[in-house]
This record gives C-alpha cells, structure tokens and sequence, in this order.
C-alpha cells in the first residue's frame, strides 16, 4: 500500500514537471498564465473601460477578465479545460464578480464571438493563425485584439516591448 501510494506521488509528480514544457495552449499546461502586473498592462493597453465587453479566448483562471471588470467591462471567458475552467469560477465568485464575468467550459472555436469589443488571447502561434479566419468573419470593424507573448498577422496598433503585449485592431 505504502509503495503503490508512493508510486502514483512520483508519476503525479513527473506530470506535474513535464506540464512545465507543454505548449502553453495545452490544457496540461498549468504554469502558463498571466499574472496581475501584466493583466493591468494588457487593460491599460486596450483603453478598457466601462462599455467594453471582453472575450478571453481560453481565459485560464481568469486574471485578465478579473482586471478587466475591475474597471467597469464586462466579460465573457472561453476555457476548455475543466480545472481551469472552475478555478476561474471559483475566483470569480469569490471577488463577488459573477454579475460582471461569464465563464463558458467550450472551445472557442465554436462559440460566436461577435459581441466583443476587446479579444484577449494567450495562446500558441498555430492557434492564432487559425483563430485569424474567425477573427476575420465574425468580428466588427474596430474589435481590438490583444495578444500576450505572440504576434498575430493583423495590423499592428501598439505594443508594450516590455511585457511583450501587441494590440491590433479589425
Ligand atoms: C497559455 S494559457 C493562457 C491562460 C490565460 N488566458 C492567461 O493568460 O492566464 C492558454 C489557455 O487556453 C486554453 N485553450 C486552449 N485551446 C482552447 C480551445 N480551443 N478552447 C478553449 N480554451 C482553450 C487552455 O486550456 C489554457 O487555459
């Protein structure tokens, strides 16, 4: 019993240190995420203020949209996996934010996402280029889009260099 227990502890563990290298748009990938100094970076960025409803395209636990209705938006986040998908709930919850924040379990892929006034996105250079037809057909003329850490193949408006932030608009 001691040495089954100690065995599923190593495998869980070796897990836990392969997630690291995992691409960071795997949803065994836990380690990827934006964290509050860049979430306040990509709100400042975009200009989000109290009319803007925010789509979080494989939102994680959900730091950016949290910012982001901290300053009035509204916001709708797209998590595939189930454990991110709950702790993003569980932290929206907890910062009495659920009026504000939508948090679907989906893939984005088949969700509309026309009602956005902001797209924020943190995700692999191969999903964005596939993500840039639906970018295409479905949002306004005007939608800004802000990536973190990867360049898409739009027309770029701003950056932060820094914190590797690029905003583009439709
Ligand atoms: C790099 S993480 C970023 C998480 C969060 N946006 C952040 O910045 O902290 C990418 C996220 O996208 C999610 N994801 C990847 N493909 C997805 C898909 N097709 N639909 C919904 N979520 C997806 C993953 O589960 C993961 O949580």
């Amino acid at each position: 019993m001691f040495f089954d227990l100690v065995f599923i502890f190593v495998i869980l563990f070796l897990l836990f240190l392969l997630s690291m290298v995992w691409p960071p748009d795997s949803p065994w990938a836990p380690w990827w995420r934006t964290d509050k100094p860049t979430a306040e970076a990509i709100c400042k960025l975009a200009g989000i203020g109290k009319k803007d409803i925010i789509y979080d395209l494989g939102c994680g636990d959900a730091e950016v949209l949290i910012c982001a209705a901290k300053l009035g938006a509204t916001g709708v986040g797209i998590e595939i996996d189930p454990l991110r998908y709950w702790v993003a709930r569980l932290r929206i919850l907890s910062s009495n934010l659920d009026k504000k924040i939508n948090i679907k379990r989906k893939n984005f892929f088949d969700e509309d996402i026309s009602k956005a006034s902001v797209i924020i996105v943190y995700l692999v250079p191969k999903t964005l280029e596939k993500l840039l037809p639906k970018f295409r057909k479905e949002l306004k003329k005007g939608t800004k889009i802000v990536s973190f850490r990867y360049e898409i193949d739009l027309n770029l408006k701003k950056k932060d260099p820094g914190k590797k932030l690029y905003l583009y608009t439709i």
